[in-house]
Formats: C-alpha cells, structure tokens, sequence
C-alpha cells in the first residue's frame, strides 16, 4: 500500500451542484394567498378521475403491488397507438429521475454532453454530479434558434449526449423538424439525443417533431416526458420516456424493482385514460396565453412567441426587483438569471383570476414606477 491517504468522497459529487427547483409556495413564506406562476405546473388542479384511482390504490398499500411497471407501460403503448412496444418505454418517479439514470446510464467521468443555453438547469448539475463534463453551444439569442451544424461540430470522440429541449423551457422556442432532421441524420453512433418534450402537449406550431418520428426510424434519440405538466400531476412524481429497444433496454437495467409507487402508477395510468382532462388543459392554457400576450401588447411589454404552459418576457424594470414587488402583492413568476438569461421574466399560465392578478399587479407597479421616476 503506498503512503497517500485515499479519499473516500468522489471529486465530481462534491463539486457538482444539485439541481434546484423553482421556490414552493412554502418557501415564498405565503403559503395559501399566492398565485403560484413559477413553476409551468398546470393551472387546473388534478382531475377528479386521477384522484379516485389513487385513492382506490391506498388500500393495498400495506403490499408490495407491481414488482415491474409493465401495466403503465402498456397503457403507454396503447396511448402511443401501439406505435412503440412496451419494452420501448421507461418510466420513473419524474422526468428528472429519467435525466438522472440517462446520465449514469451513458456518462462517465471525463466524458462530455452538450447542452444549448439558456435551457432547463437540471442536464447540466445531473451530467456534473457524475463527472462529465457540459459543452454549451448556446442558442440564439435574438429568437433562441439552433444552429444544428454548429452543434455537430462541438461532438467529439468523448461526447455520449445532447439534449434538446422542445419546447425549450424558459424560452418556449421549438426546434423545427427540419433542424432536428439535420441533427439526427448525422449524429455519431456513440451519442445519444436526449429530446426532452415535457411540455409537447401545448405545442401548435405544425413544424414541431415529435420523438417518436425519429425512434421508428431507430435512430438514436430519447423522447422524455412528464406527468407533471398537462397531466396536472406534478406532486405526483411520475415520469416516462421512450427509444429504441436496444437504448431502453440498456437504460431499464438501472431500475429498481418496485420503483415507482402503486398510487403514482395509478395515478399515472387514469390520467392516460382521462383524455377530457387533457384537452381542457390545452384549451384553458391556449386561451390564457392568448389574453395575456393581448395585455402584454396594451402595456407594451415585449414577449417571445411560446409553444409551452408559459411566457418568456421582459419586465417593465429590473427582473429581480419587479419579481419582489410582485411576490410581496401575493403573485410568484420566475425570474431567469439562473438560466443564464438575466432581465427577463418567466410566467406560467394560470386560471384567468391569477392571470388577472399578475396583470392587474404589473400595471399598477408600472403606474408606481413612472410616478416615482
Ligand atoms: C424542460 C423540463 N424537463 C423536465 C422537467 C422535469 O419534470 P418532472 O416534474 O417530471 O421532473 C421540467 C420541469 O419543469 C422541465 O421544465
């Protein structure tokens, strides 16, 4: 044995830093009287349908029910079409857990993935926790488009992922087809495209490319998905994606038996079935975005065009100080500067009562503001 003492800690676990979510309502330090426009959850609270399942489910809870979650990925091949197997799917508690096994599944320490700023935090802290390294090839930022030959050239022999977001969170830009074509037709055998589409359901933009495209034509690309967003799930925990047999296959052999529990599969599986929920989902979110985007034209707020559950914005004044003054009138938004996108706003669409509030607020502080100045 030689002399130097072994450390017992890994290098990368103790520099990385753990993803953070957007604050809780909890952590505003107002707990009921808030609307809560932070966190792209869904504005209507869950379906009735769900809770009766998940209640149903509490009675055997005493039991080890489904060693495997081969129910809920039927169900998600039925709600696929039967385009996909089964065994083409994977779920887990959370589209984060699915990031998280994506990255041990093919990172290793030293080995490299590429990520395009300003996008959703969690890639980048996950791909450090194991030890990789992240290449940012950022986005535009006039209109946050990719240029995808730019990307290509930034793979090297130790890069094994890429992610896309798209809708890209907090931008709400999608990558059109024909870029994703262009990235897919020449993407290197040892990468893998991590196509997250958690928010695919408030996409009405026709040039939008679903993943499911591309893994019938085997390519090398995950779809990852959610029922945190459109489901209205998102204390749930549950999340699913989808590839090739021979990527799921591989990342499956990282699931715990048992893994998700009985009433989040439940949950999960009646919300699948409950399609009424779903599309009154859309319809509620495509409506408030279209009275909110008129109110941000009346104030003279600049906006991007989004495809998500929420609005990229430009504060009337500075984001974090107008963030605060919103907060202390009860309304939570996000500002971006964690994103790398410092001076703009991210609000996510509520009922019209919170829509109205925030409006209400942000007319009255722009008021204030001019009369103070
Ligand atoms: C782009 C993106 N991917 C993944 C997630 C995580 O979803 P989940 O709640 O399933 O962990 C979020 C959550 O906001 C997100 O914005």
């Amino acid at each position: 044995m030689d002399n130097t003492t072994p450390s017992l800690f890994k290098p990368h676990i103790l520099s990385g830093l753990p993803y953070k979510g957007g604050s809780t309502r909890e952590q505003s330090g107002k707990v009921r009287k808030i609307h809560k426009l932070s966190s792209n959850e869904c504005p209507i609270g869950p379906s009735p349908k769900i809770i009766k399942a998940i209640t149903a489910s509490l009675e055997m809870l005493h039991e080890y029910q489904h060693e495997d979650d081969s129910r809920l990925r039927t169900a998600l091949a039925g709600h696929y079409d039967w385009k996909l197997l089964p065994d083409q799917f994977l779920t887990a508690n959370s589209a984060l857990e699915l990031i998280e096994m994506i990255v041990r599944a093919f990172v290793e320490p030293g080995q490299e993935c590429i990520i395009s700023s300003p996008t959703f935090l969690a890639y980048k802290n996950f791909v450090e926790l194991q030890g990789g390294k992240v290449i940012d090839i950022p986005l535009d930022r006039e209109n946050f488009s990719l240029d995808p030959d730019e990307l290509l050239r930034a793979i090297t022999n130790k890069t094994r992922l890429i992610f896309i977001t798209s809708p890209n969170n907090p931008t709400g830009a999608i990558i059109p087809r024909k870029i994703l074509d262009r990235l897919m037709e020449s993407l290197p055998s040892h990468v893998v495209l991590v196509y997250d589409e958690v928010y695919r359901h408030f996409v009405r933009d026709r040039n939008y490319a679903v993943g499911l495209d591309y893994v019938k034509n085997s390519k090398q690309i995950i779809g990852l998905n959610s029922f945190s967003k459109a489901f209205g799930l998102a204390g749930l925990r549950v999340g699913y994606a989808y590839s090739t047999p021979e990527i799921t296959g591989y990342v499956s052999r990282l699931r715990r038996p048992f893994m998700i529990s009985v009433p989040a599969m439940e949950g999960a599986m009646a919300a699948l079935r409950d399609k009424q929920y779903l599309y009154n989902v859309q319809r509620v979110v495509r409506e408030e975005k279209n009275w909110i985007q008129d109110c941000f034209d009346d104030l003279g707020l600049f906006y991007w065009p989004s495809q998500g559950n929420f609005l990229l914005f430009v504060p009337p004044y500075e984001g974090e100080e107008f963030t605060a003054d919103l907060l202390s009138r009860g309304i939570m938004v996000r500002e971006t500067s964690v994103f790398g996108l410092p001076g703009c706003i991210r609000l996510s669409m509520g009922m019209r009562e919170a829509n109205s509030a925030f409006i209400t607020a942000t007319q009255k502080l722009m008021e204030w503001k001019q009369k103070v100045k």
